[in-house]
């Protein structure tokens, strides 16, 4: 069994719980809705952002049904993240499936993703008021729209530093990871100590999670992926393999992929020069060993924390965000 299925094991009634509430909490009187929701909520991804709720809320002692409320609740902000991130990126798979514009256009696809924060906050709203998920959750939700619109304001920027980059997908995707961990840990303790080195796993987990996501667009097979591969690259997009490579290339093969990243190229001439410098620069090793360094911080962190089977699954859901081929 991989890493991941045992992690998944031992918490597979948590899980199935949250998929009731996911069901039962999105579902619509109208039937097209209905159909429009399920098609992206159900089956296909992960589920990274639920385990990572259940496994803090075990880590920090946590016992009971709020951390399945709050699991579906974070896996619905996902889901209308990706939702609105496959219109803006022109995406045509997700999770094996077509994506919702794609089948049905965009006006569909950027409702339904409204429509999935309309239950979240549905689902919030007997919560008191100061509960610290409600903070969480606002800013979180803050910070991923911000990431994604300065990540669609500066796509065309050839020259983004690593540094505005690691920025950008700490908000667009660090802080759901990070509030995800967070959350849990509220249930379970107010030890300041205890919730920090959380917040420190998860910050570290989620840019290890976005970098290992931009290396799989480019080396991972999209039976796999459940998307369709060199996306980033049809789409000019700058990502971290990429502002990896241009940092170290020479000038010559630099002014090369500017012009190949470029939206008039053609598609087949760009992904073959692109795969040849990452040959040439050992692009995927050098990912994979940062993405690493950002595991192993992340669980140098929960070091504080008591042993124990929650915290060790942690630990390899830190390694399994790096080694993942999905
Ligand atoms: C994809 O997230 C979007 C990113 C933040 C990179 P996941 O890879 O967790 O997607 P699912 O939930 O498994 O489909
Ligand atoms: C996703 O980034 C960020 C979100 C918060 C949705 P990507 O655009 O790389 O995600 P994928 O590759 O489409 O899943
Ligand atoms: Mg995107
Ligand atoms: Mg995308
Ligand atoms: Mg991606």
């Amino acid at each position: 069994m991989s890493s991941f299925d045992q992690v998944v094991n031992l918490i597979s009634d948590d899980l199935s719980a949250v998929e009731s509430i996911l069901t039962e909490n999105t579902a619509s009187e109208y039937s097209f809705v209905d159909m429009a929701v399920q098609h992206v909520v159900e089956g296909g991804g992960k589920r990274l952002r639920p385990i990572l709720v259940l496994l803090s809320a075990r880590t920090c002692g946590y016992v009971g049904s709020d951390a399945h409320t709050l699991a579906a609740v974070v896996e619905l902000i996902h889901v209308a993240s990706l939702v609105h991130d496959d219109v803006l990126d022109e995406a045509a798979i997700r999770r094996g499936r077509e994506t919702l514009q794609t089948k049905w256009g965009n006006k569909v696809a950027v409702l339904v993703g409204d429509y999935l924060h309309a239950r979240v906050l549905s689902m919030l709203v007997s919560r008191k008021s100061d509960d610290p998920a409600m903070e969480i959750l606002a800013d979180t939700t803050q910070a991923m729209c911000e990431g994604e619109v300065i990540h669609a304001y500066k796509s065309g920027d050839f020259d983004i530093s690593e540094e505005e980059y690691l920025k950008i997908i700490s908000f667009k995707t660090g802080k759901l990871i990070a509030a995800s961990c967070i959350l849990g840990a509220h249930l379970g303790t107010n030890n300041m100590e205890r919730i920090d080195a959380i917040t420190q796993y998860g910050q570290q987990i989620g840019t290890a999670f976005q970098i290992v996501d931009d290396l799989l667009d480019f080396v991972e097979a999209p039976e796999k992926l459940g998307k369709n591969a060199y996306g980033d690259l049809r789409e000019g997009k700058l990502t971290f393999p990429i502002i990896y490579t241009r940092k170290v290339c020479d000038d010559g093969e630099k002014q090369m992929l500017e012009k190949v990243l470029n939206a008039d190229s053609d598609e087949s001439q760009a992904i073959n020069y692109v795969e040849s410098l990452f040959e040439k620069y050992d692009v995927e090793t050098h990912c994979l060993r940062i993405a690493q360094g950002y595991a192993d911080r992340a669980n140098a962190a929960l070091t504080i924390l008591p042993q124990s089977a929650a915290r060790k699954a942690l630990e390899n859901l830190a390694n399994y965000v790096v080694s993942r081929e999905s």
